[in-house]
């Protein structure tokens, strides 16, 4: 079965889908939004050089369009190589904020074919704008954009976290997700009614949503672009304890298989499903003890005494004596001392991790795969290069990356 993007009458959609097919192929406009972040960041790097990227809009947060321009830059040259030619024209920024009403109102998204929203608050705390951002502005971009004339799909970023708890261990892509009571976070939640809000509210959309699992580092640069959960995965490492039995999975992606993924699953002609994971799956997901093993093997410490499973009521104490020990046992510093680290958060940080890794979820790659895109790569081949990239890193500054 072709998933029908355009949900008129089968006539019309015959007919359109001829005439599409007779006339040479333009190159597609994208809109992306989240350019400054971690995925989508990666997203216009896959797509930098090639003949769409000088057509592509993104919206940014600036105070200026040349101020837009740079951070649109930076944050694709930490994914590129540094002698790669970044040509971004001020034509190409839209400076907004989410949350304002007027965001979308540019006269230039009329021309536009293919829509990534892949901005969104991924904060795990209450925040207050949390709904207003990842759910409101989500409808007030999906109205506009149903209203554009050439709109040929509409890729939604979701997360594949946002099916809510008591699924698995293997999750299939369910288009209802749950969003009351079946979330560890407020993020989740937001996320889950965004999508099923723009299935309700925009049935005419060309839908297509794609849902990350769990995104650590770089296939090949490792944490340089983002330290963004491998320090977590690091700390538990070093702890050696945590509250996940050594057996429980964890499905983890690097950022340029998703942008890749997500590229691919945005320009396709044709799709089969509107909702895709985008994960490593049965095969290429990670048991803790594999994960330990490895960071072991590359001597972080703890190496050679037995993992102990505890209860979420020993996390607190065991941040604090990671904080004390972080701090005195620096060697990477000229005073011998390590940057001291908020345990508060640490301890945060252990406790929604560990809810996520007790899950034990492996999400089903099989849609992706059959659309003919290749599986992700397993974490533990490119872990020595997460490692290697962040040891000249602070902890400090990796937990930054988290706490913003
Ligand atoms: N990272 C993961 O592990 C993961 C896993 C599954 C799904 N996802 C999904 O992937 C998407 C991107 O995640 P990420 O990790 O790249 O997040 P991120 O690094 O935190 O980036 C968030 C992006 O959203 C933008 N944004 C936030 N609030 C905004 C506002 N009010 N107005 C305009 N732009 C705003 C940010 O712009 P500023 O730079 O201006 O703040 C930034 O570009 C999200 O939809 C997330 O749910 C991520």
């Amino acid at each position: 079965m072709v998933f029908n993007l355009f949900p008129r009458s089968k006539w019309l959609r015959d007919k359109l889908q001829a005439e599409q097919q007779r006339l040479p192929a333009a190159p597609p406009r994208i809109f992306l939004t989240g350019v400054t972040g971690f995925v989508g960041g990666a997203i216009a790097a896959e797509l930098a050089g090639g003949d769409s990227f000088k057509d592509m809009l993104f919206l940014v947060r600036a105070p200026s369009p040349a101020e837009g321009v740079r951070r649109v830059r930076a944050s694709i040259a930490r994914f590129t190589p540094a002698d790669m030619p970044l040509h971004i024209a001020e034509s190409q920024v839209i400076l907004a904020d989410l949350r304002d009403a007027q965001a979308f109102s540019d006269a230039r998204l009329e021309q536009v074919s293919h829509v990534i929203h892949c901005a969104a608050v991924t904060s795990f705390g209450e925040r207050s704008d949390i709904w207003e951002i990842n759910v409101d502005a989500t409808m007030r971009l999906a109205e506009r954009c149903s209203r554009l004339p050439g709109l040929q799909r509409f890729v939604y970023v979701g997360m594949a976290m946002a099916c809510g708890v008591a699924r698995g261990p293997v999750v299939t892509e369910s288009l209802r997700l749950p969003v009351e009571r079946a979330h560890l976070v407020p993020y989740t939640a937001s996320k889950a009614q965004a999508e099923n809000q723009l299935r309700e509210l925009f049935p005419e959309l060309p839908l297509v949503t794609v849902r990350p699992s769990i995104i650590v580092g770089h296939s090949s640069l490792g944490c340089r672009p983002s330290a963004s959960i491998f320090w977590i995965l690091k700390v538990v490492a070093q702890l050696n304890r945590f509250v996940c039995p050594p057996s429980a999975y964890l499905d983890i992606v690097p950022v340029d298989y998703c942008a890749r993924t997500i590229v691919a699953l945005t320009l396709k002609a044709t799709l089969r499903f509107s909702t895709y994971h985008i994960s490593a799956g049965r095969s290429g997901s990670v048991m803790v003890e594999q994960l330990l093993q490895a960071f072991h093997g590359m001597n972080v410490a703890a190496r050679g005494q037995p993992y102990e499973r505890v209860s979420e009521a020993a996390l607190r104490q065991m941040a604090l004596a990671f904080g004390v020990r972080h701090a005195v046992q620096g060697s990477a510093t000229l005073s011998g001392r390590n940057e001291p680290i908020n345990t508060r958060m640490l301890h945060k940080a252990l406790m929604l991790y560990g809810r996520f890794s007790k899950l034990n979820y492996v999400f089903d790659e099989r849609r992706t795969l059959g659309e003919g895109l290749a599986p992700a790569p397993c974490f533990l081949e490119y872990i020595g290069r997460c490692e290697r990239s962040a040891a000249g890193m602070s902890l400090k500054a990796q937990m930054a990356y988290d706490f913003k």
